[in-house]
């Protein structure tokens, strides 16, 4: 077994990192077949070919380019040999069918971002188009889309119309179909046919977000491996509408009205390929049974979820980021065994909900864990007692206590580089913190004292925030703040602080204005960090009236004495074993 962390990384570059994984989707609004060909682009115009229209650009290869120049009418001199024909960003509201039937060569028409209505687009247009492959008619005003594509077609984009209908032979009978774009549209259920892909059985990509379906369209294509089916008005997904598509990987279900009751425990159990599921922005109660071994990542965020049962997480064995903030979970809804195995599990959000203590059973290799914006009071000896992986907990804004926190409830945490209890009721710096720790934020509490050896010894924080502490503004008189790795001195101090303990930094500079809020100071102790001669000025202390020592000495000697004291691999996987063991006798 080999332990994997990455460490030292700067947090909230990890944080981004994580969060861009996430939502690492690409718009679909910008699919692939959007964007100009830059062979179109290259184009000179008017130049080689014989024959040209006007304004347009030919090449001898038989590609037309005509796109962008406000064009209102279909242009009719087109050469006949052409096969692939941009017209995109005009204002096209019209085309004649027996303009279009002399280009029978034609494999690309692109045609998107122009005024066409379903009107000015007769029925028979597209017959003679036999060679057609791609076809871009995004962004235009069809209510209604062709009732007959070419058998040739390839990829069909349709997004951003007004379409509420499709025919049996829009996008049936095509069996070289791979991708259909139907996004921004207006469909409702009874608009699509009973098999609208009757005969297209290799449609990999079908996108028809932002729509007004209640059902899962039936008979989806085996083939499919992304379906979107975002902002819709989906209530229920008929039994087996997903059961053989074996291949699909990627579902977007988020933004519609789904609840349990409109899906049951076998709606999502064939999916085995499946690796990203959304059903975030639902009105589920509780997370489906029956979901596939190995989706990674799982989005249930924004429901209604009040409980996690024992068997609904533990068999999808691939679970990566588990996101179920905004829901309605309290910790004794949570089952001490419903993480239990999942061991790739590694990112768990539970920010914004009713949570009134640390789950028990918290998945044993999080390194991840947003618990946030919850009711938490306390934090008890064995909250933290098995999850030996973390790096980083957020706990803030909750109604911790300092009195409420186990002096040992951080002991196992020797990975953890960033902790975060801002916003909550401490009063004073509570005892106990993880030595390794890289960011510690205390943020907007009421501390008002911070009791010697709170925060010495850790030996690797750079980053240490507590300002907006207001009361801590008010009331503290001594910080304490040695032997840790402060490469600056802290900004904002209270007024009435009194003494200041900084010595066994890596401090480098004072600033002149540094002590300016404080005042009353009589003590600064600065002995043993990486000051050098010309980063003091006298000025900086002048106006200290009641300061009574200042000591700054052993600052250009500097000799590194911290040696980092990692915990090794071994240590850990042992102490884990051990701890597993301990669980399996009982
Ligand atoms: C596509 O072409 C149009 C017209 O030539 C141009 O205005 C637009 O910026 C181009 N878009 C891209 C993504 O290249
Ligand atoms: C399409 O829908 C938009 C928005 O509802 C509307 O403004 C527009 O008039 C519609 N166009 C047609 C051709 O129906
Ligand atoms: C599917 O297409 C076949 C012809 O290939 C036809 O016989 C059948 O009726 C169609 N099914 C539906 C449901 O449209
Ligand atoms: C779904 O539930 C039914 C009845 O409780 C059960 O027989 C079936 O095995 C379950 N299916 C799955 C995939 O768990
Ligand atoms: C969510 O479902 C519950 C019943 O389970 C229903 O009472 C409630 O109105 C639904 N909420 C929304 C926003 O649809
Ligand atoms: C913890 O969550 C708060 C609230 O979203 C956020 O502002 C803060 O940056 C987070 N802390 C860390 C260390 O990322």
């Amino acid at each position: 077994m080999s332990l994997q962390y990455r460490s030292l990384f700067p947090v909230l570059w990890l944080l981004v990192l994580g969060s861009s994984r996430i939502q690492g989707q690409k718009n679909e609004d910008s699919n692939e077949f959007t964007e100009n060909s830059s062979e179109l682009l290259d184009l000179e115009h008017n130049s080689l070919a014989p024959q040209c229209p006007k304004k347009c650009a030919c090449s001898p290869e038989g590609i037309v380019d005509c796109g962008g120049f406000s064009l209102k009418e279909f242009p009719i001199d087109i050469p006949e040999q052409t096969n692939h024909l941009s017209l995109q960003n005009n204002q096209i509201e019209e085309i004649f069918p027996e303009e279009l039937a002399r280009l029978s060569k034609l494999e690309t028409l692109n045609l998107q971002n122009n005024r066409l209505t379903s009107k000015g687009l007769p029925e028979e247009i597209f017959d003679q188009l036999e060679n057609l492959n791609y076809l871009y008619l995004a962004n235009n005003q069809l209510t209604g889309a062709p009732k007959f594509l070419p058998r040739t077609l390839i990829s069909a984009d349709f997004a951003a119309n007004n379409l509420t209908r499709i025919y049996d032979l829009t996008f049936g009978q095509k069996p070289n179909l791979r991708s259909v774009y139907l996004h921004n549209n207006k469909l409702e259920d009874p608009g699509l046919p009973e098999n609208m892909f009757n005969g297209s059985d290799n449609v990999e990509v079908l996108i028809m977000s932002s729509n007004f379906l209640k059902y899962v369209p039936k008979n989806l294509p085996r083939a499919l491996y992304k379906l979107h089916l975002k902002n819709n008005k989906l209530e229920k997904i008929p039994k087996g509408a997903f059961s053989e598509l074996l291949g699909l990987r990627e579902l977007y279900l988020q933004n519609n009205k789904l609840t349990n009751e409109g899906m049951d425990n076998e709606t999502f159990w064939k999916l085995s390929s499946m690796e990203y599921l959304d059903l975030s922005s639902n009105n589920l109660s509780h997370i489906p049974s029956g979901l596939p071994r190995n989706i990674v990542l799982l989005h249930l965020e924004k429901n209604a979820i009040k409980s996690i049962g024992k068997d609904v997480l533990t068999q999808i064995k691939n679970l990566e980021y588990l996101l179920l903030h905004n829901n309605k979970l309290k910790a004794r809804g949570i089952h001490p065994q419903a993480f239990q195995g999942l061991k790739k599990l590694h990112t768990v959000h539970l920010y914004n909900n009713q949570l009134e203590k640390i789950p028990s059973g918290l998945p044993r290799r999080v390194k991840t864990l947003m618990i946030l914006h919850n009711q938490i009071s306390e934090i008890s000896r064995n909250d933290f007692a098995t999850t030996y992986f973390m790096e980083e907990l957020n706990l803030s804004y909750n109604k911790i206590i300092s009195s409420q926190i186990h002096r040992e409830a951080f002991r196992k945490l020797r990975l953890l580089k960033s902790l975060d209890i801002s916003g909550n009721n401490l009063q004073t710096m509570p005892y106990g913190f993880p030595k390794n720790l890289l960011s510690l934020k205390l943020k907007v509490n009421e501390i008002s004292s911070i009791p010697k050896g709170t925060l010495s010894g850790m030996s690797k924080l750079q980053e240490l925030y507590m300002t907006d502490s207001l009361p801590f503004a008010l009331f503290l008189q001594t910080l304490d703040m040695a032997d840790n790795q402060l490469t600056s001195i802290p900004y904002d101090l209270p007024e009435s602080l009194e003494y200041l303990y900084l010595q066994n930094n890596r401090i480098t500079t004072v600033p002149e204005d540094a002590f300016e809020s404080t005042p009353n100071i009589k003590g600064i102790y600065l002995r043993f960090n990486k000051i050098a001669f010309n980063a003091v000025k006298e000025s900086t202390f002048q106006k200290l009236k009641h300061l009574q020592v200042l000591d700054i000495e052993g600052n250009f000697e500097f000799s590194d004495p911290w040696k980092n004291v990692d915990h090794s691999e071994e240590d850990m996987e042992e102490e884990e074993e051990e701890e597993e063991q301990e669980l399996e006798e009982k």
